[in-house]
């Protein structure tokens, strides 16, 4: 596959560019199958990109035909701070006219309010299912419009770590082990379904991810130590946006497109 690595001056470029991908992405699977199926990503890149959809972004784009889940999630209730869902709803879901209904998020808390939380095995199978009802009859996994993914310093992305199993066969995982000395308790989508997207967008922007940016981008396949690589879409756009300090490490033949907005 031709990479399709776009260079920006720095984040904001970068995430306005993100926000017109969702728009265009958005516009085309809405005419064309009447709804658009796309998976964020938690951390810190995408946060401005969730405040453009919220704002800027917000009247371009039909949120009532709009479906959207997570790649990966920690099991803690919605409130704390490392919810990527808590997250996601205080920068843009109660910002913008969706309905409940069209928000898949993994769940964590058996029900609102419990204070109780979900083991990552239940809440692993849980989204399986949740999957299941949205999956594309001939392949028997959802077909994403769209997936937004980080990437790690150590080159990890959703919350698939260096050292997890690189033969998958299911659609989500409860991750509990611990990967260099990180406390995991998590649930993440694997390649199965997000490589069945239509297109892929990684987002990746800093300094300290500019060696693991070039490592990934080599040809230099690792995908248990680095599993970015196990991500390769079967029929479907592969596109990164990275900043320039991300880029910073990357050969010059890789290097060259900078993009201006
Ligand atoms: C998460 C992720 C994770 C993230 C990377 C990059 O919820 O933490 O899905 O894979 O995308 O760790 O995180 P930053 O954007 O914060 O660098």
């Amino acid at each position: 596959m031709k990479l399709d690595i776009r260079i920006f001056k720095d984040s904001e470029k970068l995430s306005q560019h993100a926000a017109n991908i969702f728009t265009a992405q958005a516009a085309q699977a809405i005419n064309e199958r009447k709804r658009f199926l796309v998976v964020l990503n938690g951390g810190s890149t995408p946060t401005r990109l969730f405040q453009l959809l919220a704002t800027e972004y917000r009247e371009k784009i039909e949120w009532a035909k709009v479906h959207i889940f997570w790649g990966d999630e920690r099991c803690v209730p919605p409130d704390d701070a490392g919810s990527s869902y808590g997250q996601t709803r205080d920068v843009l879901l109660s910002h913008i006219p969706i309905p409940d209904s069209n928000i898949h998020r993994i769940q964590t808390d058996p029900s609102a309010g419990s204070g109780r939380r979900l083991e990552p095995a239940e809440a692993s199978r849980d989204y399986s299912l949740t999957l299941r009802g949205f999956a594309s009859p001939l392949l028997n996994v959802p077909r994403f419009d769209l997936v937004y993914l980080g990437m790690g310093e150590d080159g990890h992305t959703a919350s698939l770590f260096p050292g997890s199993p690189v033969d998958v066969t299911e659609l989500t995982l409860p991750v509990t082990a611990y990967y260099q000395d990180r406390p995991a308790n998590r649930v993440t989508m694997t390649q199965l379904v997000f490589n069945q997207a239509r297109m892929i967008v990684f987002m990746a922007t800093g300094e300290k991810k500019a060696v693991t940016l070039a490592e990934v981008l080599s040809d230099r396949y690792n995908p248990e130590l680095l599993p970015v690589q196990r991500i390769d879409p079967k029929n479907g756009e592969l596109i990164w946006l990275v900043d320039e300090d991300a880029a910073g490490k990357l050969p010059r033949r890789l290097s060259r497109k900078v993009c201006e907005g």
